[in-house]
C-alpha cells in the first residue's frame, strides 16, 4: 500500500492519564486499537483494522529501532521505545512505548500489545530527537537500504557500548537524569 508521508510538522499530545494501547498478530497488523489511539492518529477503528502498523510510521524514525523492536519480541522478551508517529493527517505525536509478547497456553506467542503514555519532554528533545537524528543520518549516507540498516544498527550498538549498557538500562538512565 502506498503510504502518504505528507507532514504538517504539528504536534499533538494527549492526557497524561491517558494509555493509547494497539495489539497487533504475529506480522505487525492491527487486530486492535483503543479509543485514544484512535483520535490521537485521527483514524476510525475500520480504518486500522488488519492494516500494518507501519500505517502511522514516521519517516523520522530510524528504522534500527523497530529492528531492534522486532528482534525483542521474537524472543519473547518486552521491549520500551520512544516513538514518534505520524497521524492521519500529517502531523506528528510522540510515546513512550512499552510493546509485549502474549503467549498461548504452550508458550508459543500468538500476538503483540503495546501500551504508550505521555513521554518524559526532557528525554525526549534532549536525548532521543538527537540521537534518532544521527541514526537516521547514518542510515540514509547509504544508498542501499540493506547497508543503511546495518550502519546505523551498528552505531546505536556503539552508543551501548561507549555507555557499557544494554538498550533498556540506556532508557532508563535517560529517564533517571531528566
Ligand atoms: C505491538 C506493536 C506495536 C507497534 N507500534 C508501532 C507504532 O506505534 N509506530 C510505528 O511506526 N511502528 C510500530 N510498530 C512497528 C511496525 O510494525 C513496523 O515495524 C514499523 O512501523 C516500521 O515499518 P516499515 O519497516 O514498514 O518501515 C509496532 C509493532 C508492534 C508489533
Amino acid at each position: 500500500m502506498a503510504r502518504d508521508t505528507h507532514l504538517t510538522g504539528i504536534e499533538r499530545f494527549f492526557d497524561p492519564g491517558e494509555i493509547i494501547v494497539s495489539k497487533t498478530d504475529l506480522k505487525g497488523r492491527i487486530t486492535y486499537a483503543n479509543d485514544v489511539f484512535q483520535r490521537i492518529a485521527g483514524y476510525g477503528e475500520a480504518e486500522l483494522l488488519g492494516q500494518p502498523h507501519s500505517i502511522i510510521r514516521h519517516p523520522d524514525m530510524p528504522r534500527c529501532v523497530f529492528k531492534l523492536l522486532w528482534d525483542t519480541l521474537e524472543t519473547g522478551r518486552e521491549i520500551f521505545a520512544y516513538v514518534v508517529n505520524r497521524c492521519r493527517n500529517g502531523d506528528h505525536y510522540w510515546v513512550y512505548a512499552n510493546v509485549t509478547a502474549s503467549r498461548d497456553a504452550n508458550g508459543a506467542i500468538i500476538s503483540y500489545h503495546s501500551s504508550r503514555t505521555v513521554p518524559d519532554r526532557r528525554v525526549v528533545e534532549g536525548a532521543i530527537v538527537p540521537l534518532y537524528r544521527q541514526l537516521l543520518a547514518e542510515e540514509k549516507r547509504h544508498s542501499n537500504a540493506r547497508k543503511g540498516l546495518a550502519a546505523s544498527f551498528d552505531m546505536m550498538c556503539a552508543v551501548l557500548r561507549e555507555k557499557n549498557m544494554q538498550y533498556d538500562e540506556f532508557l532508563f538512565s535517560l529517564a533517571r537524569a531528566a
